[in-house]
């Protein structure tokens, strides 16, 4: 049966010394909750319920935008992790099956991990905490095991004894239980510790009187890794990108520096795909089977289809439509654009909103003038056109399929199929004059000397 997930995120996050809630600040440019939120979707989970306290209305519309299938409750007092899970009992009403609690500031815990956890339940554990082996356990719970090796206890680090400091298997917070046992135990729970906090972590005790067996399951402490300050938000994006480089290599894509490539949480890499040193991916980009990215290049929201050629120092910017085998070279920059098969922006161009058909040639410093100070407007340019260099293309304006424009025009009007468009002040030859105006300069050079 498929599991539930409680989200937590009401915590103020204090140490981001930040206006935005502490799961909204981003990690592979996606905020952390989105990264949890997408480990709920990869275990197919039938509910998801994010509890939020702290700025609960922006974190509502980030999590909705992502997935309609996100509920937010809301933690208005913020008196521990029994007390937040709490929250959900009502949505998760009438819900039989399987609960994770899993946490907005904890974006490594992946479906595998919690797959394993599951496997631990259907063994027979009534509850399967996440733990990890750390050798600076300092501020984690401690994992209380028996002599059977199954958990007995979890203590938090403050309640802890001088000997229950020294383990060094801590809880990474994640826990699964069966929904109706989960909310039965935290009906038991009281907030009689160092913290005056109702602690989740009281439920492995609990269900201990009751004699029901608890598991762990071990994870890396890379993935157990929750983010407190933007020291930590920088480590975890180290670690995201490290990731995020080896699976895209042993994917099929050659990193030719792969330190210098950051990669987003959702960027798609295509089996023989190149991508040089320093190139930075935004959100929502794909790019296909063969493509090749060249160095210092700047993408996001862009589709790059197979065998096209991006860079050096190209810029996609959300809706860079590249077809197959086309370039965009040195400094250009792509918005919003669908460029045709085998088109070409090699050099120093902006086109935005536009439709560049299948073998255009657009020259060096083309220029879409896409905007007017108020509205934005389309350039549609045919197929096999040819843009002379340094044309300004003022929209709305149509270059038809074959048309041509000559170099340093500024064109404002459509030019039909085939034909030649020129918008530029006509060339005048008056011979001798560079040489008279030479001497007549030097000559009045001379004179104020003089003076
Ligand atoms: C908790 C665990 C600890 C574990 C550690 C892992 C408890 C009592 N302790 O400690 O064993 O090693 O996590 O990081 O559970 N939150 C709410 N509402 C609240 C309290 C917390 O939403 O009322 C959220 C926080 O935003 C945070 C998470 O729950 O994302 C954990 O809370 P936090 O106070 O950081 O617990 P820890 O002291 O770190
Ligand atoms: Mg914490």
């Amino acid at each position: 049966m498929k599991p539930a997930v409680i989200i937590l995120a009401a915590g103020m996050g204090t140490r981001m010394e930040s206006e935005l809630p502490k799961v909204l600040h981003k990690v592979g440019s996606t905020p952390l909750l989105i990264h949890t939120i997408q480990t709920a979707l990869d275990m197919d989970a039938q509910k998801i319920i994010i509890v939020a306290g702290h700025g609960a209305e922006l974190v509502r519309d980030v999590a909705l935008d992502y997935n309609q299938k996100a509920e937010v409750v809301i933690q208005s007092e913020q008196l521990g992790t029994a007390h937040a899970v709490d929250q959900a009992r009502e949505a998760l009403k009438g819900f039989d099956g399987d609960v994770f609690v899993l946490y907005g500031d904890t974006p490594f815990i992946d479906a595998d991990i919690l797959t394993k956890m599951s496997g631990a339940r259907t063994d027979g554990a009534s509850i399967v905490v996440l733990g990890f082996e750390t050798k600076i356990p300092s501020s984690y719970g401690r994992l209380i095991l028996k002599s059977d090796g199954n958990l007995d206890a979890i203590i938090e680090a403050k309640d802890a004894d001088k000997d229950q400091k020294n383990i060094n298997f801590c809880n990474s917070g994640v826990i699964c239980a069966p929904r109706k046992l989960l909310f039965e135990l935290i009906n038991e729970i009281d907030n009689t510790n160092a913290n005056n906090e109702y602690y989740l972590t009281d439920i492995v005790k609990l269900a201990r009187k009751r004699n029901l067996d608890c598991t762990t399951v071990h994870c890396p402490k890379e993935n157990a890794m929750g983010i407190n300050s933007r020291v930590e938000l920088a480590e975890a994006e180290a670690y995201f990108q490290k990731t995020t480089r080896t699976k895209m290599m042993l994917n099929g894509a050659t990193l030719v520096d792969p330190e210098t490539v950051w990669f987003a949480f959702d960027t798609v890499v295509g089996r023989d795909v190149t991508i040089e040193q320093n190139v930075i991916f935004g959100p929502n980009t794909t790019v296909e089977t063969g493509a090749y990215i060249r160095a210092f290049s700047h993408i996001e929201g862009a589709h790059i289809s197979t065998g096209a050629i991006v860079g050096p120092y190209a810029r996609l910017r959300p809706g860079a439509e590249l077809a197959n085998n086309s370039k965009v070279g040195n400094f250009c920059e792509v918005k919003n654009a669908q460029v045709g098969e085998g088109a070409k922006i090699n050099h120093l161009s902006y086109v935005g909103d536009a439709t560049i058909g299948d073998n255009a040639n657009i020259g060096a410093g083309t220029i879409t003038c896409n905007y007017d100070g108020v509205s934005k407007h389309r350039t549609e340019i045919g197929e096999r056109a040819f843009i002379g260099s340094n044309t300004a293309l003022v929209a709305p304006v149509r270059i038809g399929n074959d048309a041509m424009t000559g170099a340093g025009s500024v064109i404002s009007k459509n030019i039909p199929d085939g034909a030649l468009g020129l918008g530029r002040a006509r060339q005048k030859i008056k011979e001798g004059f560079a040489l008279k105006i030479l001497n007549k300069l030097k000559n009045a050079k001379i004179a104020t000397n003089k003076d």
